[in-house]
């Protein structure tokens, strides 16, 4: 009989880090701790797997294309977003940890059966990059986790909190892998999913993001809307006036840039611009999430008004959209030169 080495027989782990193991076990540093967020981010990942599962199969069981409707924010819903987003709500409604829910698909907020109420508010952008499902790019979910601070029915301005109170944040690239990016507020930590057992393994700990990178990446098409201290610094990462040019790189669907900006570093951005006074992407569900975990993993996220922090907007609505620059710490203050000059 083979004989265990090191946690594996042959090249079988028989002791891997699952995703599920890794919040347990950060549950139990804290002694207190009632094991809620450990059965809300189980069920987190039940999510994700089973989007995964139809992101895979999407071609074959004719799930690419529109639904027919539009969303929160007048965009045209795609099949794929509508399977995403009911797996979300019912995983999360059936784990008995949550009060509310906002998803980018529901114009108000999802309100949860008080006999199902636990003390969590989840916002989530169940697929995130849908103009990218029907061509095979890398698409993506975000969610972020707030902790009720309010008693009684609860309400739309329960869920309008600042990212600054983040209890955890995460993302699900459904790319080459499938990779479940974790942040608790202790770090950042990636899980790849192991197909042939369905369990996402620790494979990237302790994430941390290049000080300075070489990248920088946002939709010039848009360039003649920005402002002119802008349209000056995109010019000088092509023209630098020493050293090389950055290189280009935007996939156009935030969970794959952003992955990528963590790995290699440089800068992410969805400006405001004179057709869009607050830019693209949505507050809750997708800059907040995002900003905390580059954040956690070193890096900065901001909005380019003065020197304010993503994290610290207050929303004022649940569907508002919020300018966003981030990435390397160093890379997002030149930004911050330009902008601030
Ligand atoms: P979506 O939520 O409708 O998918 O839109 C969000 C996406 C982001 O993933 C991405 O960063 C951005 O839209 C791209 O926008 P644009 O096509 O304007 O460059
Ligand atoms: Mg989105």
């Amino acid at each position: 009989m083979a004989t265990s080495n090191g946690g594996k027989i042959g090249d079988i782990p028989t002791d891997a880090m699952t995703l599920n193991r890794f919040v347990m076990e950060e549950q139990m540093k804290h002694p207190g701790a009632s094991g809620s967020l450990t059965l809300l981010l189980s069920s987190l990942c039940t999510a994700c797997k089973a989007t995964e599962a139809a992101v895979r199969k999407a071609g074959i069981a004719q799930l690419y294309g529109i639904a027919g409707d539009t969303n929160s924010t007048g965009d045209e819903q795609k099949k794929l977003d509508v399977l995403a987003n009911e797996l979300f709500v019912n995983l999360l409604k059936s784990s008995y940890q949550t009060c509310a829910m906002v998803s980018e698909e529901n114009e108000k907020m999802i309100e949860v059966p008080v006999a199902k109420h636990g003390r969590y508010i989840v916002c989530f952008d169940p697929l995130d990059g849908s103009s990218n499902i029907d061509c095979l790019v890398s698409i993506g979910s975000i969610f972020g986790i707030y902790k009720r601070e309010s008693d009684g029915p609860v309400s739309t301005e329960d869920c309008l909190l600042p990212g600054n109170k983040l209890v955890a944040a995460g993302y699900c690239v459904f790319g080459t892998a499938c990779m479940m990016v974790l942040s608790t507020g202790n770090g950042v930590n990636g899980f790849t999913l192991d197909p042939s057992i369905g369990e996402f393994i620790l494979t990237a700990s302790n994430m941390t993001i290049p000080s300075k990178g070489k990248i920088y990446s946002t939709n010039e098409g848009n360039a003649q809307y920005l402002d002119e201290k802008l349209q000056k610094y995109l010019y000088d990462c092509k023209f630098p006036k020493a050293g090389k040019p950055k290189a280009a790189r935007y996939v156009g669907s935030m969970v794959a840039d952003v992955h990528r900006t963590i790995c290699y570093g440089g800068v992410f951005m969805y400006p405001a611009n004179s057709t869009a006074a607050n830019g693209k992407l949505r507050l809750l569900y997708e800059c907040n999430p995002m900003s905390y975990i580059v954040e956690q993993a070193g890096g900065k996220a901001v909005t380019g008004r003065g020197q304010e922090r993503v994290l610290d907007v207050v929303p004022t609505k649940l569907h508002e959209r919020c300018p966003i620059f981030l990435g390397s710490s160093e890379d997002i203050d030149v930004i911050l030169s330009y902008l601030n000059e």
